[in-house]
């Protein structure tokens, strides 16, 4: 089974860039979304209002979120926790994202706080997102394993998935943080989470640390899922998730997807002109 068409959401500018060492002007930034934007990339992430002291690149989320409300593109912001949650409604962001672990040790080092405890706090956040209309993204980090607690269990997964799923996610995106999945236990899990959740929209997050990012994807797909996350130039990392690079390429999951004959709205060879500039951000690949 694959299917006809397939929704990229496009994370360079946010999980892409966030894990820079240098400041990048956010002027460069603006650039790299007005580019994504024109090759017919339809929803990207590109602002995060986590605490700028944990992750100092993202400090100019205001701004980018302004400029991006001023190219009326669909963008998505991250928000950790409830102040997260207030900047992103000061500055109209329509959709956010709150990312919480599977393991309990990754989220207490990326987050400051237990699994549990995130969640309880997503409870507030999410009825204050709902009356603003926002959409709510919901990623599950660390989803097949974990550099710090090792293995992770599909009952953990499920756990954090379920609360999601109860206080009504509009989608549940499937994290590989650190980019060890491979596609045997993809498909095992994602094929679960259908079966357990038939009415969820579940989302592929797959970095691509052991290259096998788009072998993932394929076997998602045969698991019936049709949205992916990926990042022109194969850009990011999360500054927690030690040595994971960065996420599927953009550009190869279109052409890979293309070849299938499977609908994107993206133009391939349009892409690739904005992939050397994107490169030309970072200084990680
Ligand atoms: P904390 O230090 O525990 O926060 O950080 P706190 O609640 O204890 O508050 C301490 C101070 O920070 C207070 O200020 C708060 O107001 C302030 P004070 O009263 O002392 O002056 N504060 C904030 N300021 C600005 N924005 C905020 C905010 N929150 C509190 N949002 C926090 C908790 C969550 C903020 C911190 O741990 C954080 O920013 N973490 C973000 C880590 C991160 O960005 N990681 C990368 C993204 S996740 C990822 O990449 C994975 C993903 O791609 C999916 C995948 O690959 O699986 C999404
Ligand atoms: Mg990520």
């Amino acid at each position: 089974f694959f299917p006809k068409e397939v929704e990229i959401i496009e994370v360079g500018p946010r999980d892409g860039l966030q894990n820079e060492p240098e400041p990048i002007p956010a002027e460069k930034k603006k650039e790299l979304i007005a580019q994504l934007a024109k090759v017919g990339i339809k929803r990207m992430e590109t602002a995060s209002f986590v605490h700028p002291k944990w992750v100092p690149q993202m400090a100019d989320s205001e701004e980018i979120a302004t400029y991006c409300n001023q190219l009326g593109i669909t963008y998505i912001a991250l928000t950790p926790n409830m102040k997260a949650l207030d900047r992103a409604i000061e500055v109209k962001a329509p959709q956010i994202a709150v990312f919480i672990g599977a393991s309990n040790e990754f989220n207490k080092r990326n987050i400051n706080k237990t699994t549990a405890e995130s969640l309880n706090e997503c409870e507030d956040m999410f009825s204050v997102a709902k009356k603003h209309s926002m959409f709510i993204r919901a990623y599950v980090s660390m989803a097949f394993t974990c550099p710090f607690q090792g293995s992770v269990s599909f009952e953990d997964v499920k756990f954090v998935v379920d609360r999601f799923v109860r206080l009504g996610a509009d989608e549940i995106d499937i994290g590989d943080t650190n980019g060890q999945a491979d596609p045997k236990i993809v498909y095992e899990r994602f094929a679960r989470l259908k079966d357990l959740y038939p009415e969820v929209t579940f989302v592929g997050h797959f970095h691509d640390t052991s290259k096998l990012a788009l072998a993932n994807v394929i076997a998602a797909m045969q698991a019936g899922v049709t949205k992916f996350d990926s990042s022109v130039g194969g850009l990011g990392g999360c500054p927690y998730s030690p040595g994971a690079t960065g996420n599927v390429a953009t550009e190869d999951l279109v052409k890979m997807l293309s070849k299938m004959g499977i609908k994107t709205g993206i133009d391939y060879n349009e892409l690739l002109n904005v992939s050397p500039y994107a490169k030309s951000l970072s200084t990680r690949v």
